[in-house]
């Protein structure tokens, strides 16, 4: 299977795991209901949980096993697009292509339905954790919630100086922090919890830690070259949107070739760490390598 097959294939997984969390009986929050699935189910590239079974597939093959974290990975990403795109927030009105949460349902509906998604990540979890017997198993998934529940936090963090400094001066290192946290913790968090369930050592999780931290940092300064030079009708998002909002970006601080070329020379760094694991690593090497050529 080429690369681009296998990406579907792990898509179209999790597309099909998340059908199972949508509620779409009568009752009288339907429209709350629905509001989350408009976000949850749609033409999203599930990076995240792609991740998380990859990295666990480096040393254990029943994947299965990551599908409630990746799910609630799922949930928490689309809760911090829901609410990132928010007019409080970043006032956007496109996403995947379609108007935005809260320009199809109303603010107090979209504010609504990120808590619920956030909420939902951890009642997936915590199920997950009830049904699980074995004292090691348990102390493991214990132990990734905590990851999830940091890396959401950081994302939180990193949401907030994003919008608190919109239209100032930052130094890079803020402006690395920012992106650091506000995109990179979720995916950081993703590669960990993929080899922490699979029960990789602590030299392999250390490893996989600073690929996931290239990557996501790679992740952040590829969607800001997008929002500046990006093709609306692929990206399924404005093009222009942080020029406009006077945000602090890779490209607005560096210029754009210098923003490509620390894009070229992240991506790099982060196939090479990759190049440890030989033919096994393939997979997440052509990830970094898709990360940076994305169109969407
Ligand atoms: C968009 O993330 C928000 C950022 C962290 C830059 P993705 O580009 O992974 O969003 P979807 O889920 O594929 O739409
Ligand atoms: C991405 O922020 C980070 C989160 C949504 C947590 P951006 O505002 O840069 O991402 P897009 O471009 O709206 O997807
Ligand atoms: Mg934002
Ligand atoms: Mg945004």
């Amino acid at each position: 299977m080429d690369f681009n097959e296998k990406l579907k294939k792990y898509a179209d997984i999790i597309n099909s795991e998340l059908e199972k969390y949508v509620r779409r009986e009568e009752c009288p929050e339907k429209i709350l209901n629905d509001s989350m699935e408009y976000s949850l189910i749609s033409s999203a590239k599930r990076l995240r949980p792609i991740l998380m079974i990859s990295s666990y597939q480096l040393f254990q093959d029943d994947y299965e096993k990551v599908f409630p974290f990746a799910i609630a990975m799922e949930m928490i990403h689309n809760f911090s697009l829901i609410h990132d795109d928010l007019p409080a927030l970043d006032n956007d009105d496109i996403r995947h292509g379609k108007p935005t949460n809260h320009k199809k349902f109303g603010e107090v509906t979209a504010i609504l339905a990120g808590d619920a998604l956030l909420n939902g990540a951890y009642q997936v979890i915590s199920q997950d954790i009830l049904n699980t017997s074995d004292d090691n198993e348990l102390k493991k998934k214990i132990r990734v919630f905590n990851e999830i529940t940091h890396g959401t936090d950081r994302m939180i963090a990193g949401e907030y100086v994003d919008t608190e400094f919109e239209g100032q001066e930052i130094s890079n290192e803020y402006l690395e922090y920012m992106h650091n946290n506000k995109t990179g913790a979720l995916i950081k968090a993703s590669v960990r919890i993929g080899a922490i369930l699979a029960d990789s050592s602590d030299q392999d999780l250390d490893i996989l830690t600073s690929y996931a931290e290239k990557i996501g940092l790679a992740f952040q300064i590829k969607d800001d070259i997008l929002s500046e030079i990006g093709d609306e009708k692929i990206l399924g998002k404005p093009v222009g949107n942080d020029r406009e909002k006077n945000k602090v970006t890779f490209v607005t601080k560096y210029g754009l070739d210098k923003a490509k070329e620390i894009l070229e020379k992240i991506t790099a760094e982060a196939t090479l760490i990759i190049d440890k694991y030989g033919a096994n690593g393939e997979f997440l090497k052509e990830l970094a390598l898709y990360i940076k050529n994305r169109e969407k």
